[in-house]
């Protein structure tokens, strides 16, 4: 008999968002899920972001409930054992004879765009691909949101290359594929533009996808007609085995041509005006993601798709899904 709903495997390979780098603190410690694991996620003194497992390796106290930050390392609640942000024990307040084996887990950790990126790859191996460093001078700070949901970053991203569910779930209208499907290595990309009806308009976007492994997608946005420029960030981390937090994070560029804009709106003040509209762009890409989260919360994964014409290049994604999956799991994508 087949499960209702067949699950994919839970814990991809991949660069995952685990915060954003603002609500991080120097000399902060806290308790999080990752991958289907008690972690910690913390700063040091120095500004070091990390991302270590709870559980100290002495005799296993949670670290993110009462560990604290001394300088670069992170001390026990229990017996004070500090470890460094390679996950070594560097000190002993009644021993000066440190153990080998006291090491605790680390997970390969960066900032880039103004979020905490953790890797994972379940064989522990170390990544060996990265997601790009943009430049954010012209731009926006990120406005985000996020959701604790039942899904799998595999289905989230799936739908940048769901053409289909373009019209019909969202309401767009005139897809174009203005650029291929491309693939290199853990990198996916491709280009569209669509039109939907907004304010009285049938208002024209161009959407260019940039798919960094499951965990980290940017979609650059351009709706021409208006000025208006934005990167979209959507960010799938997986919590547990069918749980994820799904983020969406947006910012807007800045140096917009103000001749383009509503004359109502160029009266305001260049930032209120970036504000103005950066709000309302953001709060149409959360109404789409809020049209597409009761689909993800309740579907099961069907593999092999029946495909139609239309569908957009689901195949070809699907096969490029399994290069993040160890061997034997390729069997279940
Ligand atoms: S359990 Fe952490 S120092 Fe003993
Ligand atoms: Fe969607």
């Amino acid at each position: 008999m087949t499960a209702a709903r067949p699950l994919l495997p839970p814990y991809p390979t991949g660069w995952y968002v685990i915060s954003l780098s603002r609500d991080l603190a120097a000399g902060t410690v806290k308790p999080m899920r990752f991958m289907g694991q008690d972690v910690i996620l913390y700063r040091t003194q120095a500004g070091q972001s990390n991302v270590m497992g709870a559980y100290c390796p002495h005799l296993g106290a949670h670290m993110g409930y009462g560990g604290t930050v001394r300088g670069e390392n992170i001390r026990c609640p229990f017996h004070s054992f500090e470890y460094n942000l390679a996950g070594a024990c560097v000190s002993i307040p009644y021993d000066s004879r440190i153990p080998p084996k006291a090491t605790a887990q680390v997970f390969p950790t960066q900032e880039k765009n103004g979020f905490v990126l953790a890797y994972y790859d379940s064989s522990g191996s170390t990544p060996t691909w990265d997601v790009p460093e943009l430049d954010r001078r012209d731009w926006t700070d990120l406005i985000a949101t996020h959701w604790i949901m039942r899904g799998h970053p595999q289905e989230t991203t799936e739908n940048s290359v769901d053409i289909g569910h373009f019209t019909e779930t969202h309401g767009y209208n005139s897809v174009e594929q203005l650029k291929p499907l491309t693939v290199d290595g853990p990198y996916l990309t491709t280009q569209y533009a669509m039109r939907r009806p907004t304010l009285g308009r049938n208002i024209r976007s161009e959407f260019e996808i940039h798919v960094h492994g499951l965990g980290y997608s940017q979609v650059d946005v351009e709706v021409t007609e208006m000025g208006v420029k934005a990167r979209l960030f959507v960010l799938a981390t997986p919590i547990g085995d069918e749980q994820i937090c799904l983020r969406l994070a947006l910012s807007a560029y800045q140096k917009i041509d103000i001749k383009q804009i509503h004359p109502v709106l160029s009266l305001l003040p260049r930032r209120a005006l970036i504000t103005a509209i950066a709000r309302p762009t953001f709060a149409g890409f959360k109404h789409d993601v809020e049209q597409d989260i009761p689909i993800w919360t309740h579907k099961r994964y069907v593999q092999p798709p029946i495909l139609a014409g239309g569908d957009g290049p689901v195949g070809r994604y699907r096969t490029w899904v399994k290069q993040f999956y160890t061997e034997f799991d390729q069997q279940r994508v």
